[in-house]
């Protein structure tokens, strides 16, 4: 059973993506600065589903030495931060960058053309398997992975072929259809595309339950 680090679990997107993933058969290591909120996640979770493999665990060095995958669901800004304390225990491993690199007013990214959030991560950690998932699905959609009866895509992206069929995986298990977009270098696209979803959310107030479908024959 592989072993999955959820760094930031007491967030909108990590206890989202916890409560998702803990249907699956894997072991989910919740960890966040604040034990008492991660806390909650783990019991809401053992009451809908007392089997689920699943405990909290109080930093994020330790969470990631044991995990096989570890998901980064912190704010874009805490990142490099996360990075620095994990690096030495990043070997090998597959790191899922979720981010969106937003600015303050939602109108751009802080990241250059040329790069995205999912590129600095793997600069910050080179000998790590960096795929980026989870970026277009907003919290709100794990709960209704099929909106207006069309299950929603979510994109995947990076270098490794393992890495991308091992996320591809778990992106199938908390309900979305895995879309391979292509390597790392796609990610520029991607977060780019989630900034246009949040700004058409706001305006046409699609209360955060909004997706991404690609159709096609
Ligand atoms: N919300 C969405 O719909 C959505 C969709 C796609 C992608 N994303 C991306 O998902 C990421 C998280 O977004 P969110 O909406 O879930 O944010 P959030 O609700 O504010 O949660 C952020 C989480 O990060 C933790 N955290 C913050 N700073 C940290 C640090 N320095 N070290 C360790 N943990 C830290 C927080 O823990 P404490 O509370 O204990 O500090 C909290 O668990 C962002 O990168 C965002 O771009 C969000």
């Amino acid at each position: 059973m592989q072993t999955i680090a959820i760094i930031g679990a007491s967030g909108n997107m990590g206890s989202a993506i916890s409560k998702s993933l803990s249907k699956g058969n894997y072991r989910l290591l919740l960890c966040a600065s604040r034990q008492d909120k991660v806390q909650a996640v783990v019991e809401e979770i053992k009451s809908g589903n007392p089997a689920a493999d699943v405990e909290t665990i109080d930093c994020s060095v330790e969470a990631s030495w044991e995990a096989d995958i570890i998901i980064v669901a912190v704010p874009f800004a805490a990142e490099k931060e996360v990075a620095q304390k994990i690096r030495e225990v990043a070997n090998q491993k597959v790191f899922i960058s979720i981010s969106n690199p937003l600015n303050d007013t939602y109108n751009g990214l802080v990241t250059a053309p040329d790069t995205s959030a999912a590129e600095e991560l793997q600069k910050l950690l080179p000998n790590a398997k960096v795929v980026k998932a989870f970026n277009t699905t907003f919290a709100a959609d794990f709960a209704t992975p099929v909106i207006a009866g069309q299950q929603a895509d979510a994109f995947i992206a990076g270098n490794d072929e393992e890495a991308l069929q091992t996320v591809s995986e778990l992106v199938s298990t908390a309900g979305f259809n895995p879309i391979v977009a292509g390597d790392l270098a796609v990610s520029r696209t991607l977060e780019r595309m989630q900034l246009l979803l949040i700004q058409l959310n706001m305006k046409y107030d699609y209360n955060w339950l909004a997706g991404w479908k690609i159709l096609h024959q």
